[in-house]
């Protein structure tokens, strides 16, 4: 017997999530911000096209609207100052909960701040969080995050001897690559979590990590494995870039490449690199 077809929105809605779409846009922008003191206003695509299914209705609710607009500038800006004023990691990341300037922060569940320990000689920077990570809160929490526990573990490391953080403390929606903006927003943030957390190197997953820390441009096929430094702000300390987890499980042949950096990892760390 053929099975019978589902055509209710739930089914819809359970179908969209398990191809991983968490997260509703409509077809024309929407200006939040200027929405923060209108109703509740209902949007709809304009023409839908004969036969298509009803697009959805994106309802804005004025009380999730964020208070008030920030130019990129200015949110880079006061991102630096809430950055400096800190000087713990706790009150970093209580700054950083309070921090308003990037929008990332409207879609996102929670902060993910880091995970490990920040008292660790090695601290490890990803890109951003992705759905596992929004939900847990914590940095590398799932596949890559697994993958990145083996990779540490082949040297003798784990999370209680690595400190691990992402450029970008919120996930972006779908897992879509944090834009410029957002990037140069959260800059300040990482990097004050990076000086106070003073480790002895810093290991950049990945080409967004490596572009945003040590400002390299070149590709990373070329750039990884190769040795640094990095100005915390108070000090230089050593600095690598391997490819990223993700990366990795998508493209198994580079994972010699990168097994050559752990051990490259393993030297310095045993004074020796
Ligand atoms: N990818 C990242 O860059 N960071 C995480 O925390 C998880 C996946």
């Amino acid at each position: 017997m053929m099975p019978t077809q589902d055509n209710s929105p739930r089914a819809l809605l359970d179908f969209y999530l398990e191809a991983g779409v968490d997260a509703l846009v409509g077809e024309d922008p929407i200006d939040h911000f200027a929405q923060a003191d209108t109703p509740p206003v209902a949007v709809r695509p304009a023409t839908p096209s004969p036969g298509a299914l009803s697009p959805p209705v994106i309802r804005q609710s004025p009380a999730l609207a964020p208070a008030a607009p920030q130019a990129p500038d200015e949110a880079a800006l006061a991102a630096r100052q809430a950055a400096a004023a800190a000087t713990t990691l706790d009150a970093l990341r209580e700054a950083m909960e309070k921090f308003d300037g990037c929008a990332l922060k409207a879609t996102a569940s929670r902060l993910v701040f880091a995970d490990g320990n920040p008292t660790a000689r090695v601290m490890l920077v990803g890109e951003a969080p992705g759905r596992d990570e929004d939900i847990e809160g914590t940095a590398f929490a799932g596949r890559a995050g697994r993958l990145l526990d083996l990779m540490l573990g082949s040297i003798g490391l784990d999370r209680t001897s690595a400190y691990l953080a992402n450029v970008v403390p919120w996930r972006p929606p779908g897992n879509r690559a944090p834009t410029p903006q957002e990037t140069a927003i959260c800059l300040p943030f990482i990097k004050r979590q990076i000086e106070l957390a003073n480790p002895d190197i810093l290991v950049c997953l990945g080409k967004p990590a490596m572009q945003a820390l040590l400002g390299i441009q070149e590709p990373i096929t070329k750039a990884r494995g190769r040795w640094t430094t990095y100005d915390t702000g108070t000090r230089e300390i050593a600095a690598i870039t391997t490819f990223h987890p993700d990366f990795l499980l998508a493209s198994r042949p580079q994972k010699r490449f990168a097994w050559r950096d752990l051990l490259s990892l393993k030297k310095a760390l045993a004074g020796n690199g």
